[in-house]
């Protein structure tokens, strides 16, 4: 949720750590800062906003000193003020750190580190970690045991980063990531390669209950008992140097723009485990199906898909409920966890219970490097880059052309997937981008969207609603068409605006009386069909494609019809309000 970052090199640190944490603000963008170690001193600034605003503003640049770390915050305990934002300094300034995660038990430590007086100024459970720390280095004198005693105490989910009075970086791993960049100019402790990836493409992943240590002699590592580790440097892949707007105006749309590319990179480095995968899927017993928002989305795409084209009947079940019905995993149980990111803790959580229930763990999932990996006996990746803007586009699709290869494979080629003509039809999808943005002005003072799709298309109407509320804030509902008649019909009138999800296939008749009845009620209608109609009061075209492949084609113009509506709304695509891009808190 939130990112870390820390720096000890050559070069002036605030410059890493600026650009650093300007490029992992998807993770949280709440406030900013940074603290610098130069001249025996430790030095903080902060603030609340992006990591723009921050530095015009209070010129984070400007300190000094060749050691840092930084921060980018997503508040979990405490409001979105300075007092709260990172860095956080032990009470007599002589440590300052950097945290992502949750202290489970940071009341009970704050209550003991009160009577040994040592103060606190936030209401974060990231500010233990200082005083922790401190109490332990100024009994010790030792970073290394100061940081042993420390993460023996903590409870919780947690990857921190300390720069000492010495200015030695320590950094921490326990269930949130941390990546080492190894650099001509230094050395990088960041929560994502994008932290780092401008100066190296080398670094070291630290596994989960690992301390690091880094001064100008080296760096160490050890596991939580002070046993040294061992980890090769490993190279980075391209993709990642692939974190760059270019020409496009946000990373959003260039991200929409890329599903021609990306979906039929999905899974390509990985076809072996494609293949396991399929043939592992085609004789379980019970299959299940998991993740989080859009992942889940795809998910319950695959449940259509699985069942219509293969008689394979899949479980859909969304991450955060998973631990209400731990009876449905068994040791006859695969559970196919969904995940962009590999770190939403919900997906975790999910994966744990159904793995302590004796269930296989597989995955689908674009950060190869991350814990969802570590716990699936097989992974495939989306190979899609990294996606920064915080609302998930061409991840969906990505996840949807894994799901559809592996489908097809398990389902005998009755998919008929012609990944080559999906590409190519969503790119003729793009080339109306312009009518697109057109329509969108009509949702500028829409207080409700609703939009209606039919079968395979329902998980494409939850989808479209979900890019509609996190890109334009306006309230947006997904309906099956059928169910208007129960309930959702009450609400239209002519102030409603209705996306009617309508190709050409099974479903399109049922759906144009869903449209008609909607119609009939007032509320403006935008069909997104391959079929003009007199029903609809705006036509968004797509082409004809086979009936499965219809998903991919519909789902483009959605995206494009939300972003082109939150520069309407004059919203950040981009970042919108209160969430983040990986949500590693429950
Ligand atoms: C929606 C969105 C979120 C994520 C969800 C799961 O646009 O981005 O709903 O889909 O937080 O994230 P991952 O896929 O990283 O597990």
């Amino acid at each position: 949720m939130c990112s870390i970052i820390g720096y000890l090199g050559d070069i002036s640190a605030t410059k890493i750590l600026v650009s650093g944490l300007k490029r992992m603000e998807y993770r949280g963008y709440d406030s900013v800062g940074v603290a610098t170690f130069a001249d025996s001193q430790i030095r903080v600034k902060k603030g609340v906003g992006k990591v723009e605003q921050v530095n015009t503003k209070s010129n984070l640049h400007t300190l000094p000193g060749n050691i840092g770390i930084g921060h980018t915050r997503w508040a979990t305990h405490g409001g979105v003020n300075e007092a709260n934002a990172h860095p956080h300094l032990s009470s007599p300034g002589e440590i300052a750190i950097v945290h992502n995660g949750i202290i489970d038990n940071y009341k009970e430590l704050k209550e003991i580190l009160q009577t040994r007086k040592y103060f606190f100024k936030s209401e974060t459970d990231s500010e233990i970690i200082a005083n922790l720390l401190q109490y332990h280095f100024d009994a010790t004198q030792d970073v290394k045991r100061s940081m042993i005693k420390t993460v023996n105490e903590l409870k919780g989910d947690y990857s921190f980063v300390a720069v000492f009075s010495d200015g030695t970086l320590a950094a921490a791993r326990f269930h949130e990531p941390l990546i080492v960049g190894v650099g001509k100019n230094g050395y990088f402790i960041s929560s994502d390669v994008l932290g780092f990836i401008e100066h190296t493409d080398e670094a070291i992943y630290p596994d989960n209950g690992e301390i690091v240590i880094i001064n100008f002699d080296g760096i160490e590592l050890f596991d939580f008992t002070g046993s040294p580790v061992m980890h090769q440097v490993t190279k980075i892949s391209k993709e990642f140097a692939d974190a760059y707007k270019g020409d496009y105006a946000h990373f959003t749309l260039k991200e929409i723009w890329e599903q021609p590319l990306s979906i039929l990179k999905a899974g390509e480095n990985t076809r072996q485990a494609i293949e396991s995968f399929a043939d592992t899927v085609r004789v379980a017993k019970q299959l299940y199906i998991t993740g989080s928002g859009t992942s889940y989305n795809a998910a319950l795409v695959a449940k259509h898909l699985f069942l219509k084209y293969g008689k394979k009947k899949i479980e859909a079940i969304i991450s955060s409920e998973a631990r209400f019905y731990p009876d449905y995993f068994d040791n006859q149980s695969i559970l196919i966890a969904l995940s962009q990111s590999g770190e939403s803790a919900d997906v975790i959580e999910a994966v744990k219970i159904a793995k302590n229930n004796g269930a296989d763990i597989f995955s689908i999932v674009n950060t190869m490097t991350s814990s969802l990996t570590q716990v699936s006996s097989i992974s495939v990746g989306l190979n899609c880059g990294p996606e920064i803007g915080v609302a998930a586009t061409k991840s969906f699709t990505s996840q949807l052309s894994v799901i559809y290869k592996i489908a097809d494979l398990v389902c005998e080629n009755q998919v008929g997937f012609d990944i080559q003509k999906t590409s190519s039809t969503m790119s003729k999808v793009l080339e109306s981008s312009s009518k697109i943005q057109k329509i969108s002005q009509v949702l500028k003072h829409a207080s409700d969207i609703y939009i209606i799709g039919r079968g395979i298309h329902y998980p494409i109407a939850l989808e479209a609603a979900l890019k509609l509320k996190e890109l334009t804030y306006i309230h947006a509902e997904g309906l099956p068409g059928g169910e208007l008649k129960h309930g959702p019909l009450a609400l239209m009138d002519s102030n409603s605006f209705v996306i009617v999800i309508n190709p050409n296939d099974s479903t399109y008749t049922d759906t144009l009386t869903s449209a008609r009845e909607i119609k009939a009620r007032g509320a403006k209608v935008i069909g997104i069909s391959d079929i003009v109609s007199d029903v609809y009061d705006h036509w968004i075209e797509i082409p004809t494609i086979n009936e499965s492949a219809y998903p991919f084609v519909e789902i483009v113009p959605i995206q494009l019809l939300a972003y082109y509506a939150a520069l309407e709304n004059q919203t950040d695509p981009d970042y919108p309000r209160n969430l983040a891009k990986s949500v590693t808190v429950k």
